[in-house]
């Protein structure tokens, strides 16, 4: 018969752990979430309805997004054993400069709306985990304000080339004296992408108080009174951001650009240049002749034009099409570390995740984008282990498949 004696405190513990006392209850419900889709779970729980649909959401039917996600599901990894993979280092090189991890911060406009803490908290982090973070046009931190907060931090900005180019202009001489890195030019807006549950749900930027939106202050209080107790959000880089969201959107977007205002760009920005928003083989090739640094594959999310191809299924051909000649990034969908590592052993050299910081900005501010860094990267270099690459150049199509539909 088994004998059994009291538990001793000394003994029981350690095994406890001395933070399960003081631990706050988001941080342990960080602590607590295992993947990104968990932090999703969190930041609806936390977040009005129309914020964490406007995050959550995509154009139309949500058929590109939902497309991106399950080519991702569809993906078969192949793994090698025996192949001392003892140090794994996810580290990489970025535009000539090394990254600790192949991923980095996708530009996202109204950063601020989802989380108090905003651009300053993303960009803090990306600066801890040695990744780039890219500032959006629609950003609700200036490139200045976010110097001065993050001032080491690896920074690129994301331009919208607007119908007034004298405003582009500027945007670009600011980006260059607060020390940016590289401009991203995204190509995938020449109209705003309408989405769904934004109509449905009424969505303005700031939200407006009425009596809709008093009776979601009673349910996401501290939200609430963070927004109304810090900065009134608006588009903090542009200097005159009057009328509607959907007037200064028609203002913003140019939908003349040609390959021509690349060369205007060209002209006036001396560093890297990145186009977001390539979704064909051969608008790859064009790009990679004008000389572009790189290409990001991406559907913005599935924001924008909905029912596009997954850009993990075009991205062999990509890869093949501009072998050598410009770099090949790929955004949408990516909601963990294995997905990162798929796409780099398909041929990406740079993944850009967006809603997976977005869900840890809503679920618990700075220590929530934490939490989704800590998370991607941890998958990263578990994937790459189990997979039996030691290094990001191990990984190659040999390691990868897509499952047929
Ligand atoms: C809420 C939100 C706002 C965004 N705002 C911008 C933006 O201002 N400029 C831009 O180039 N892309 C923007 N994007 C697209 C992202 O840069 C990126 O392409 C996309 O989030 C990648 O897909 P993922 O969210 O599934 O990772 C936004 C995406 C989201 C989710």
């Amino acid at each position: 018969m088994t004998r059994r004696r009291l538990p001793r405190w000394r003994e029981v513990a350690p095994l406890i752990g001395g933070d399960v006392v003081s631990l706050p209850s988001t941080r342990r419900r960080l602590a607590r979430a295992a993947s990104i889709p968990d932090l999703r779970d969190l930041a609806r729980r936390r977040t009005p309805r129309a914020v964490f649909d406007y995050t959550d959401g995509a154009a139309g039917e949500e058929i590109a997004l939902g497309r991106a996600r399950s080519a991702f599901a569809r993906v078969e990894f192949t793994p090698r054993v025996l192949r001392d993979v003892s140090a794994v280092d996810p580290a990489t090189s970025i535009l000539g400069r090394p990254s600790a991890y192949p991923f980095a911060f996708a530009p996202t406009g109204f950063t601020r709306m989802m989380g108090h803490e905003g651009e300053i908290a993303v960009a803090e982090v990306a600066r801890e985990m040695g990744i780039p973070y890219a500032l959006s046009t629609l950003g609700t931190t200036s490139m200045e304000s976010l110097r001065a907060a993050v001032p080491d931090g690896r920074m690129w900005f994301q331009l919208y080339i607007s119908k007034d180019r004298a405003v582009a202009r500027e945007l670009v001489d600011r980006a260059s004296a607060s020390g940016f890195e590289a401009i991203i030019m995204t190509v995938d807006t020449p109209i705003g992408g309408t989405r769904h549950r934004d109509v449905r749900n009424g969505l303005t930027i700031p939200p407006q108080l009425d009596a809709r939106t008093l009776l979601d202050m009673s349910r996401y209080p501290s939200w609430w009174l963070n927004l109304l107790t810090t900065e009134p959000l608006h588009f903090a880089s542009l200097t005159s951001s009057e009328g509607t969201v959907a007037e200064l959107l028609t203002r913003v977007f140019d939908p003349s650009l040609t390959p021509r205002d690349l060369e205007w760009l060209r002209g006036v920005w001396a560093g890297p240049i990145i186009v977001k928003g390539v979704q064909s083989v051969a608008d790859a090739v064009l790009l990679a002749d004008l000389g572009v640094d790189a290409v990001v594959l991406s559907t913005h999310g599935g924001r924008q034009l909905d029912r596009t191809v997954a850009p993990l299924e075009i991205l062999p051909a990509v890869v093949a099409a501009v072998a050598g000649r410009t770099s090949v990034w790929l955004d949408s969908g990516v909601t963990s570390g294995g997905d990162i590592v798929a796409a780099l052993a398909f041929g990406a050299d740079v993944v850009l995740v967006g809603r997976a910081y977005l869900y840890g900005l809503m679920a618990g501010g700075q220590a929530g984008v934490q939490r989704a860094a800590e998370i991607l990267a941890g998958q990263v270099t578990e994937t790459m282990a189990l997979l039996g690459a030691a290094t990001v150049s191990e990984l190659g199509g040999e390691q990868v498949r897509l499952r047929p539909e």
